[in-house]
Order: structure tokens, then sequence, then C-alpha cells
């Protein structure tokens, strides 16, 4: 695809700020970001934990239902025949739509304070270009999980804008796929056979048991209070031989040469995320935890694989350059949205010390001569067969 240069990407609220240049070939254009807050028909259900549907296209996903009449049990679903759509409907829409705004950015309103990210257009370009990275580093897969051909159903935990989910549906025509956010913001035009969910994954879940062919989780670093737990549910509700794969990153940037010592801001950087999220009470450390917590949950055939995002375009590898310009435009953009409530609200420091530390990550991601890099895992594992 003809592409744009990281340096000529939009940048989100601050349009002046200019990356440094690079004398790779040109990298592909991010995919474009879905369209914010959709107008959701929800639906009040009998669901005590108040999960709410929709979907763009009714009729299809309704047609999924009735392929398997408990894929998706009526009481939950936007697109029954029977949904109470009522004055319920309003209030359950509004305190889900009505976000709140915080230190000038846009925070979710369902479970309000729960997680530590913005669901507004600059957060949601973020989570998009994280998408792109993603692709690049898996070259080009969604996923590394070895599934069937022909999953039926699955589930994307956390799915932010659903790109992820959405790319799934067009891969796998077969499967019904359920994003779950406690925010509404992914986009009205989906694949029929997607769909969303407003959701706390925290909570127990209200999916039937053996349900998923396939769970995905990625990024949910900083927002699950209990990960053994989490872990559990989703045990039981993939079915037996299904898959669940995890893919998360560390925070804190590191080197394989000296040019990341002690005294480094990024080590300041790393440790002071990793502190927020204690306070926050939900680890930003899963990324290396993943494969001991799906082993301890039950899950066989566990397979961890590493990955490295450079913090700028400072690698000679290609690939690694490329990744590396992506991920200094994605943590420059995104570095307020990641920090801003964790410093203010769980740090208690005051708006302009967090500015000051954000302006330092910034000013530190241009420069080459650190070779310093996020490592990440990606992790599936089966549930077995007799279980
Ligand atoms: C960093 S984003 C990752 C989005 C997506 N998984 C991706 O990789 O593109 C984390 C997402 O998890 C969602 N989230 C956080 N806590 C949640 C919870 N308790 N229940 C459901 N979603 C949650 C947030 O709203 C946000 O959209």
């Amino acid at each position: 695809m003809a592409g744009v240069g990281p340096e000529q990407q939009p940048t989100g609220r601050d349009s002046a700020v200019h990356l440094p240049p690079d004398e790779g070939d040109d990298v592909p254009s991010p995919p474009k970001s879905p369209s914010n807050a959709p107008e959701v028909p929800a639906v009040p259900t009998s669901n005590p934990i108040e999960t709410l549907s929709f979907n763009a296209n009714p009729d299809v996903a309704a047609q999924h239902d009735s392929d398997n009449e408990d894929a998706f049990p009526s009481g939950d679903s936007a697109y029954d025949s029977e949904s109470l759509l009522g004055d319920d409907t309003m209030t359950l829409a509004s305190f889900i739509t009505e976000y709140r705004t915080e230190n000038g950015r846009q925070y979710h309103a369902y479970r309000d304070g729960a997680y530590w990210g913005p669901n507004d257009e600059p957060a949601n370009e973020t989570q998009d270009l994280a998408h792109h990275m993603y692709l690049l580093t898996l070259d080009g897969k969604l996923h590394l999980a070895p599934i069937e051909n022909n999953p039926h159903r699955i589930l994307d935990v956390g799915t932010g804008t659903g790109i992820w989910a959405i790319d799934m549906a067009d891969q796998y025509p077969s499967a019904a796929v359920v994003g779950t956010d406690l925010s509404a913001i992914q986009p009205d035009f989906v694949p029929p056979n997607c769909s969303f969910e407003v959701d706390d994954v925290t909570l127990e879940w209200t999916y039937p048991e053996d349900h998923f062919d396939f769970i995905h989780i990625r990024e949910m670093f900083g927002s699950i209070p209990d990960w053994d737990y989490f872990f559990q549910q989703c045990f039981r509700c993939v079915r037996p031989g299904g898959w669940v794969e995890i893919v998360e990153h560390s925070v804190q940037p590191t080197a394989d040469d000296e040019t990341v010592p002690e005294d480094h801001f990024y080590r300041l950087w790393g440790r002071t995320v990793i502190e927020m999220g204690g306070r926050f009470g939900k680890t930003f450390n899963i990324w290396q935890e993943s494969r001991e917590k799906m082993e301890q949950a039950g899950f066989v055939e566990v397979t961890e694989i590493r990955y490295k995002w450079p913090m700028n375009g400072w690698s000679s590898d290609a690939k690694m350059r490329e990744i590396g310009r992506w991920n200094q435009l994605r943590l420059h953009e995104g570095v307020e949205g990641m920090m801003l409530r964790l410093l203010t609200v769980a740090g208690g420091w005051s708006f302009q010390r967090a500015q000051l530390f954000l302006h330092e990550m910034r000013k530190n991601l241009k420069d080459y001569d650190t070779h310093a890099y996020l490592e990440g895992t990606v992790v599936y594992g089966r549930r077995p067969w007799q279980s």
C-alpha cells in the first residue's frame, strides 16, 4: 500500500508535533480509526451485570442466533424481537455514553473510574496504531493460536475500537465474533457476524460454559484486578479443545546495551507506571505472568512467543525500525492518555507535574542514541479436551 510515514500521520491533539526523519522506505498508513460512539440501540437485560449488545446488522446477527439457539441468549440480545425497548433502555444507554471529562480527556462512564485510559478520538487512534503494530509484529496474523478453520464463536475481551474483532469477523465468516468493552466506541458499520457488548469483564461472566472456540485478550494490562480469577472464567467459557490467547507488553523500556542505565529517564518512567498500576490495584506486569497463570488455570499446550517494540526507529533491522517508528508515534501521541489518569488520580500528582513528566517522555522518544525497546509476549493455550 502506498504509505504515509509516521511523521506525516495525523498527530491527534498536537498537530504541531514533528517526529524525527527516518531514511527508511514509506511505511503503510495505519488502519482508519473507526467512528466514535455509535448510537447504541441498547436493551435492558435480565443479565445481572447489565451486558448490552448491539450489532449493525440485526438480521444477520439473528441468523447466527438461530444457527444455535443458545449462542446468544435472547435476554442478552438487542436484535431479539422480544427485546424490551423502553425507558430503561434510555437510562442504561445514557449512563454508558454520557462520558466523563477529566483534565481535558474523555473517559468511560460505565463502571466509572475502573479503567485508566480515555475513550476519545486521540486514544482510539492510539489503539488502532497499536493494532497496526501488532499486525507488523505477527507478520500480518491476527492471532498465533492454531484455531481451527471454521470457528463458531469468538470473544474479544476489552475490544476497544473493535478493530481486531472486525478483522477477525472478516477473516472467519463462519464465526460470530463478539467484542466487549466498558465503552461503546465501536463503529456502526461492521461485518454482519461482528457485534459488541458493553460489559465489565472483571465481574463474573454470564456466558454459558464451554461457549467460545477462541477467546482473545490484548492490552488489558492495568485493567484486571485478579488475573487468576479472570483466566478461570476464560477456562470455563472456552469449549474443551478451544484456545485462549493473550497479547501484552511491558511498560518498562529496556536495552541490550548500556544505553538505558539505571538513572535513565526510561527507568523512572517504567518504575512509575508499575507503581501507579499497583496503586490502581491492577498490575501492568501481566505480559510476563500470562504463561504461568494460564497453566495454573488449567490450560495445556501453553506457548509463549516474545517480541520487541523499539521505542523509535533506532534499529538497523528493517522490521524493527519500522515497528519502532510506529511505536514512537504511538507513544508520542499516546502517553498522555496512558498516564494522565493514573498519575493524577492514582498518584495524586498535579496536572502540571504530570505534564512535565509526559513532556520528558516525549523528549526521550526522539533520542536515537538510546537503543530502548519494550518487550512483549503472545501467550496461547488450549483447554484440555477432557476437563
Ligand atoms: C488498551 S485498550 C485495548 C483495546 C483492544 N483490546 C486492542 O488491543 O485494540 C483496553 C480496553 O479495555 C477496556 N477495558 C478496560 N477495563 C475493562 C473492563 N473491566 N471490562 C471491559 N473492558 C475493559 C477499555 O475500555 C479499553 O477499550
